[in-house]
């Protein structure tokens, strides 16, 4: 990852970063309209593929130049270097496949696919046809979680302890997957990147109350090897909208409030020393840190379009894909076990 750090380093300086390469965005729905914005904004937006005829009408007026299909077989017979996939996660392994199975880069948006065997399937299609499978985990690209990686790597926060990060809103709320499908993978795919590891036990509960069946609200803890844990609140019955990153070390503490004014990325030189035997907390300075601003789906799709040259990827690249799928998957076996299996039954005494 620290080579994957550097390499993402280099796409910023450099301007030249292909813009001969033809890029084709399948779904220009509410996140497709930002892939295609970026995607023209760098000069390489070719093809849009989109099923409602009246968003590929204002598309037409919007971008005369660029080619509008309805299905993915018409969009395939051209000469697009590579595709991104917005469209619901049902749709994404039969369109993913059928990309791949034609030789071009893709890049599909979180959450790669419903199962994880079926991740796995497009990893192994992807190796066999040679072309890079990339993952819309979009928050490996974020500088905030950038400089957060450099300060563990580098021995400032000390040993990692835990991790937690909060994802509420009243936002669009999904009828196909329930809101840890929708809002954790970043988070996941976060706590993979910064923990190098794989997590080794999972539990999670929440509750279900719009739609039966799905969750609106989760609360997961995972642990990873080495005594790291963390946990992962996510909600889209929120009434206000908080994402907060929080790193606990055994010589420093971050947060980052990626919803807040100027989402503040905070050091705090805090922790906890021992004095005759007993634990006391140590209270240092707090200092903000300075990160590049540079939207993280800029970056992101820089970085794909950088390596429509056939150059492996390695951030958000289908093995981290893969493992973000399992833990989704442990996760949502844990949830479904439900209250009965995990959770101790209280009695209040009587009066
Ligand atoms: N990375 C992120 O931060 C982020 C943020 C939001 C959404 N997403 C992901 O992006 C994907 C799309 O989410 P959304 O909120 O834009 O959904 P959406 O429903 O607003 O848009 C989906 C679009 O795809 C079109 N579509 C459906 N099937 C199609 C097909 N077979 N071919 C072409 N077009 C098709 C629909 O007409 C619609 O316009 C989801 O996987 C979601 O999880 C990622």
């Amino acid at each position: 990852m620290e080579r994957a750090n550097t390499m993402l380093n280099q796409i910023n300086l450099n301007q030249d970063f292909g813009r001969s390469r033809k890029v084709c965005v399948v779904g220009a729905g509410r996140w497709g309209k930002n892939h295609i914005k970026t995607f023209a904004d760098l000069g390489v937006l070719a093809g849009v593929v989109e099923t409602n005829q009246d968003a590929l009408l204002s598309l037409r007026k919007q971008y005369p130049d660029v080619k509008l299909f309805t299905n993915i077989e018409h969009a395939l017979e051209h000469d697009f270097d590579g595709f991104t996939i917005a469209t619901p996660v049902h749709t994404h392994f039969d369109v993913a496949k059928a990309i791949i199975e034609s030789g071009r880069h893709v890049l599909v948006e979180k959450p790669i696919t419903m199962k994880s065997t079926e991740a796995l399937e497009l990893k192994r299609l992807a190796e066999q046809n040679k072309v890079n499978l990339m993952v819309g985990h979009v928050l490996l690209f974020h500088p905030a979680f950038r400089k957060i990686k450099e300060l563990i790597d580098n021995g400032i926060l000390g040993e990692l302890q835990y991790v937690y990060s909060n994802r509420l809103n009243l936002g669009t709320i999904r009828t196909e997957e329930n809101v840890f499908w929708s809002f954790a993978p970043h988070d996941i795919s976060l706590f993979q990147y910064l923990t190098d590891s794989f997590p080794q036990v999972i539990a999670s509960s929440g509750a279900m109350i719009i739609q039966d069946g799905l969750h609106d609200t989760t609360i997961t803890t995972i642990k990873y090897p080495g005594n790291v844990t963390g946990h992962i609140y996510v909600s889209w019955l929120h009434p206000f909208k908080e994402h907060r990153f929080v790193v606990i070390g055994s010589n420093g503490m971050i947060r980052f409030e990626d919803s807040m004014e100027g989402k503040p990325l905070v050091f705090y030189d805090k922790g906890v020393v021992w004095q005759a035997g007993k634990p006391q907390a140590r209270d240092g300075e707090v200092s903000h840190i300075d990160y590049d601003k540079t939207p993280p789906l800029t970056l992101e799709l820089k970085y794909f379009v950088d390596h429509l040259d056939g150059t492996p990827v390695e951030i958000a690249n289908a093995q981290n894909a893969v493992e973000v799928m399992q833990i989704l998957e442990g996760a949502t076996e844990s949830l479904m076990k439900g209250q009965d299996q995990t959770t101790v039954k209280l009695q209040k005494y009587a009066s």
